[in-house]
């Protein structure tokens, strides 16, 4: 039996009923049917403050920071579905990446993005479906050396596309989705 690769998938979003969480959930679904170990966090269950030099200098990264980091380095591939706020990634989610970018002992910043692949997805209420944050998304993401896969998905309305059990309803977006999932997983296949 062939090592399966392994796929971090998290939300920009802590909120309770957060599209974008329906939406990573899902897409953990996907990755996992698409032959892959997904693994599903919520960044509620790592709060860290905004980053400041000073708390680092004096009280070093938050634990939450290195156990984040920690499983970043279990991980091979990342999907992120983040909403935009005011067009642009949200603290939350820049703040997560910032911290877990610095070092913590031996283990240099930018090791856990390091030869990471990666997919990106947003929902939104608004008609644009949080397009607007995805190539920022992007651009951050590369900066810190992880390759993002070209194929994106926006979804917008996003308070009528989840059904009661969290699923799209459009056949168009769960395809789209499902195709995401398929390609990070064979793109991390081939790199095994
Ligand atoms: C500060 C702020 C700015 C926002 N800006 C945008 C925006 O630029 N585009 C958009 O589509 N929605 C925007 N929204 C609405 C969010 O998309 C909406 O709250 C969404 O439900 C958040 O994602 P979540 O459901 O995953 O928590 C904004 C919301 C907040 C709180």
């Amino acid at each position: 039996m062939p090592t399966k690769p392994k796929v971090l998938v998290f939300a920009g979003s802590t909120r309770e009923a957060s599209f974008n969480k329906h939406l990573a959930r899902l897409a953990a679904k996907r990755v996992e049917a698409a032959g892959a170990e997904a693994t599903f966090i919520d960044l509620r269950d790592y709060p860290m403050p905004i980053y400041d030099g000073d708390t680092e200098d004096a009280e070093g990264i938050p634990d939450t920071a290195r156990q984040l980091k920690r499983v970043f380095m279990e991980h091979q591939g990342l999907v992120i579905a983040s909403p935009e706020y005011n067009g642009f990634i949200t603290p939350l989610l820049k703040n997560t990446i910032d911290w877990v970018s610095r070092p913590d002992g031996d283990l240099p910043g930018l090791a856990p993005y390091e030869n990471k692949i990666a997919s990106i997805v947003s929902s939104s209420p608004g008609g644009l479906g949080g397009l607007r944050g995805l190539p920022l998304l992007r651009q951050l993401l590369s900066n810190i050396g992880v390759t993002v896969l070209p194929d994106q998905l926006a979804i917008g309305g996003a308070s009528q596309v989840f059904d009661a059990s969290g699923n799209l309803t459009d056949e168009g977006h769960a395809n789209k989705l499902n195709a995401i999932c398929e390609r990070l997983v064979v793109t991390l296949q081939r790199q095994l």
